[in-house]
């Protein structure tokens, strides 16, 4: 393809060259011509001019100075007779009184003309003077044959030509060597577009270079890289979309497995109190209440959804307002007593100055820090403790925590502690009545709030669940930060 350009180019070059020589060739031979004529015009009456002096009394001498001429030499009468002539016989010559040279110099003017000579039968180009001396009236005519002069043109108009050629020697390295640059360049361009249309579109050209070439090819690497921008996009939106439905999948499995185990647990006791154990009383209070466990389980799955579909849609809605940070520290850790009394817990509060303030809603907070302690209490053996406090992160934000000396959890469940449903020992915590939404719910408050959540914790030694708060109105929409999407957690 390049190289095509590359012929294409140099054929147009040297079509130039040829039409360029023509030209001189047409323009320049006539002019060369006549120029040469001219000057050979000159050269002849000079030279007719110094052979006149030397012209004989006598036709027989005539042969001795025609020697001189280096042309051929006639010696014209008055009345156009032929005196002599070097080339021909005299006595056999017409009369030249009508030759138009001859004709001129019988007038008093120097003549010439171009012809065919009817004596010797070739072209000649003569030219004839009138002698003064030392016959008067007579005219000296020297002629130099046509075919002499045509030679002598040629020669000159080769010289021409050649010139020309050479003087576009460079013009033809220089475009044969731009023709070869800008063939490279365009097949660069062309193997870029090719690759574009594989779905290359990580490779860029030089764009350094000016010119169209290089317009171009910056042109072409903007394009590219709006393409490579717009495939990434379209990509990650595919890979979010996919993700999205994977969870959107995975959560309507976990919650109709979490409907069912109690749902099946209610119609299993159901049916055998109706298949006879009603009869039997202490069996019926037993079956009952295990029937009334599952109910309340159901209720609190329930509401835990409806509390984590509201807040992630954005249809929850917020009273935002400043609060005193102690003030929801003591408000929470009273509640949560008697809750750690029952386990011999104990429940310290860690404030900060009576100042600080956040900017929340005192609900969500108080359902965020409850989630938090009622973990920190069922995941801590009895005789343990728990610590619930605050301190300022920055000037913007203050950081609550709850602390407890319980179990700890592993490293590797850290990082997917927040997703909906997730449990470091699934049976454990059914046992304790957990559903795996506590932590899903305190980051999606957290979040609603502007504020942000993070764990440490070690086995063994215990947990400490972070998240922030803003001092000052954020700005946030009574329906949370943001419009949270249904994500992971
Ligand atoms: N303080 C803690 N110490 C140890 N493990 C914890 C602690 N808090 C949470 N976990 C682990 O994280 C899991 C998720 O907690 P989350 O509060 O979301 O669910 P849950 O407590 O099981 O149920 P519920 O929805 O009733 O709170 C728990 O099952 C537990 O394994
Ligand atoms: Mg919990």
């Amino acid at each position: 393809m390049t190289a095509r350009i590359f012929i294409k180019l140099i054929l147009a070059v040297t079509g130039v060259l040829a039409v360029a020589l023509t030209s001189v060739n047409i323009i320049a031979t006539p002019r060369v011509r006549a120029s040469f004529l001219n000057s050979l015009h000159g050269e002849l009456q000079e030279k007719a001019q110094a052979l006149e002096l030397l012209l004989p009394r006598d036709a027989a001498e005539f042969p001795h100075i025609a020697q001189l001429a280096g042309g051929r030499l006639t010696w014209i009468a008055p009345d156009g007779k032929v005196l002599a002539d070097s080339e021909a016989d005299a006595a056999r010559m017409d009369n030249h009184a009508n030759r138009p040279e001859v004709a001129q110099a019988l007038a008093g003017k120097t003549g010439s003309s171009l012809r065919m000579s009817p004596t010797v039968g070739i072209d000649f180009f003569y030219v004839a003077i009138p002698v003064k001396v030392p016959a008067p009236g007579s005219v000296l005519r020297l002629a130099v044959s046509a075919a002499e002069v045509d030679e002598r043109v040629r020669e000159l108009r080769n010289a021409v030509l050649l010139a020309t050629t050479l003087a576009f020697i460079p013009a033809v390295l220089l475009a044969g060597w731009f023709a070869r640059r800008a063939s490279g360049r365009l097949g660069r361009i062309i193997d870029f577009t090719r690759g574009l249309t594989l779905g290359n579109f990580t490779s860029r050209l030089d764009g350094s270079s000016r010119g169209e070439l290089g317009l171009l090819a910056a042109n072409l690497n903007e394009t590219s890289e709006k393409l490579q921008f717009m495939l990434q996009r379209i990509e990650s939106e595919h890979a979010e979309l996919e993700k999205v439905e994977r969870i959107r999948k995975d959560f309507v499995i976990n919650v109709s497995h979490e409907l069912r185990t109690p749902l099946a647990s209610i119609q299993g006791y159901t049916e055998t109190l109706l298949d006879g154990a009603v009869e039997q009383p202490e069996l019926a209070k037993k079956f009952l209440n295990i029937i009334r466990q599952n109910a309340e389980r159901l209720t609190r799955l329930t509401a835990d959804l409806l509390v984590l579909s509201r807040v992630e849609l954005g249809q929850q809605t917020f009273k935002f307002a400043s609060y005193a940070v102690n003030r929801l520290l003591d408000d929470n850790a009273d509640s949560m007593l008697p809750l750690a009394q029952r386990k011999g817990i104990g429940v310290h509060v860690d404030r900060v100055a009576d100042s600080v303030e956040v900017f929340c809603d005192a609900e969500a907070v108080h359902q965020i820090l409850t989630n938090l302690m009622e973990n920190a209490i069922k995941y801590t053996p009895e005789g343990g403790s728990v610590t619930l406090g605050a301190r300022p992160a920055g000037t913007d934000k203050v950081e609550f925590f709850v602390q407890d000396s319980g179990t700890g959890i592993p490293a590797e469940d850290l990082s997917r502690l927040f997703e909906r449903f997730y449990r470091v020992d699934k049976a454990r915590s059914k046992a304790l009545g957990g559903t795996g939404l506590g932590l899903a719910i305190v980051k999606h408050l957290t979040l609603a709030q502007g504020g942000d959540v993070r764990v440490e914790s070690r086995v063994n030694q215990g947990s400490t669940f972070y998240f922030t708060l803003p001092t000052q109105d954020l700005g946030i929409s009574e329906s949370g930060a943001i419009q949270q999407e249904f994500t992971a957690s």
